[in-house]
């Protein structure tokens, strides 16, 4: 088969805030080496509640990010994600088969599940759990034939995955790759933590208009939800309760305030946007725990929002789980021009970014 396996593959990772772009190499033993994380914001309105209103705006920024980030020019192919309405993932259960034999029926067995018409969108899927071994191509479960296996059901909608692939053309890259943004999160997360057997975590990314969550249960995904709420929410309370412009409302969320009393305004605003978050993540760890035997043990934090000062208390007290920031770059070999300080900083930010540049060492 054609591979990309050798050749330079970017992450690109579209969000309503910015966009972020990275580059890795894996050396022979698995080593992971950044090569390039950048990131441009997106003027406001570029992309609302999830839909692209200015897709060429999206474009021109990817465009400058890869001359500001001296991309080379040979660099074309990418992975790219969807979220959104566009999107659907659902824990199904099925009989007990092979991948490839699930792979010539999914099409099929999706239909009862989406409420698109099935022409309309492309589908996936993974294995979470399997009651017995997994049979071989053609083959039955050896001892039963009522053996089942959850299956974690992905569809996106081709119209959105051509709008992206599309913006993306226009930049002048070449789109090989797509993924859904909750699951990327599990690829950036491995790469830096390793698989996570025997334990449940829960991956949530807090970024400018939503908050992604992927619960993976023994290193597989196995629950996720996208939360309609994030840091632009926050910077909307401020906006409203202090009587300031969006612009002024995002400067002062972000610490650039003029004395202390102004910081310390600003205060409850951070904390009710912290806890509205938390109230979210607690609605959705309990539905987790109803569809599983399991229940989240650890909390891994990670967007934009994500450096909230005291978030990360906030989420992991009003909860009772241990919470930390995730860091996408902690295991992999840095190059001499990055500066530690400022990676350290937006590391959280590019989880997702990573996760799909890391993407082109599979198979599928
Ligand atoms: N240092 C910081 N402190 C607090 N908030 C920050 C900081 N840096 C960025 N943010 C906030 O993070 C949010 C953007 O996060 P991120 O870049 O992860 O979002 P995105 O991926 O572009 O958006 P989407 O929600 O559409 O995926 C904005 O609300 C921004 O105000
Ligand atoms: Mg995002």
């Amino acid at each position: 088969m054609f591979s990309l396996a050798n050749k330079p593959f970017l992450g690109i990772d579209i969000g309503s805030y910015s966009v972020k772009l990275a580059l890795l190499k894996i050396g022979s033993r698995g080593s992971v080496e950044l090569l390039n994380f950048g990131m441009i914001s997106l003027p406001p309105d570029t992309i609302v509640d999830g839909e692209v209103e200015n897709p060429a705006a999206i474009s021109a920024a990817i465009k400058n990010l890869l001359k500001s980030e001296k991309i080379p020019n040979n660099v074309k192919y990418c992975a790219f994600c969807v979220s959104g309405q566009s999107v659907i993932i659902k824990k199904i259960t099925v009989p007990l088969m092979s991948s490839e034999d699930l792979s010539e029926s999914i099409q099929q067995e999706a239909e009862q599940y989406i409420p698109f018409d099935i022409d309309e969108v492309n589908v996936d899927f993974q294995i979470v759990k399997a009651e017995g071994e997994i049979p071989q191509k053609g083959q039955k479960p050896v001892d039963s034939d009522d053996r089942q296996m959850e299956v974690l059901l992905v569809a996106a909608k081709k119209d959105v995955v051509f709008e992206q692939a599309e913006i993306i053309r226009n930049a002048g890259l070449k789109p090989a790759v797509v993924d859904l943004d909750v699951l990327s999160l599990e690829n950036g997360f491995e790469v830096a933590y390793g698989v996570a057997e025997d334990d449940t975590v829960a991956l949530v990314n807090i970024g400018g208009t939503f908050t992604n969550v992927n619960i993976v249960e023994n290193g597989v995904t196995a629950y996720t939800r996208d939360i309609p709420v994030g840091g632009a929410n926050i910077t909307e309370t401020i906006q409203k309760n202090m009587g300031v412009g969006f612009r002024d409302a995002e400067m002062m969320k972000l610490g650039h305030v003029e004395d202390e009393a102004s910081r310390e305004d600003l205060i409850p605003h951070i904390k009710s946007g912290a806890l509205e978050i938390t109230e979210e993540l607690k609605k959705t760890f309990d539905m987790f725990s109803r569809t599983s035997d399991s229940r989240v043990r650890r909390i891994y934090i990670c967007g934009g929002s994500s450096s909230l000062e005291g978030i990360d208390y906030i989420i992991g007290s009003e909860l009772g789980l241990t919470c930390e920031i995730l860091n996408p770059f902690r295991n992999m070999k840095l190059g001499k021009n990055f500066d530690p300080e400022y990676l350290e900083k937006i590391a959280p930010m590019a989880v997702a970014a990573v996760g799909l540049a890391i993407r082109r060492f599979e198979d599928k």
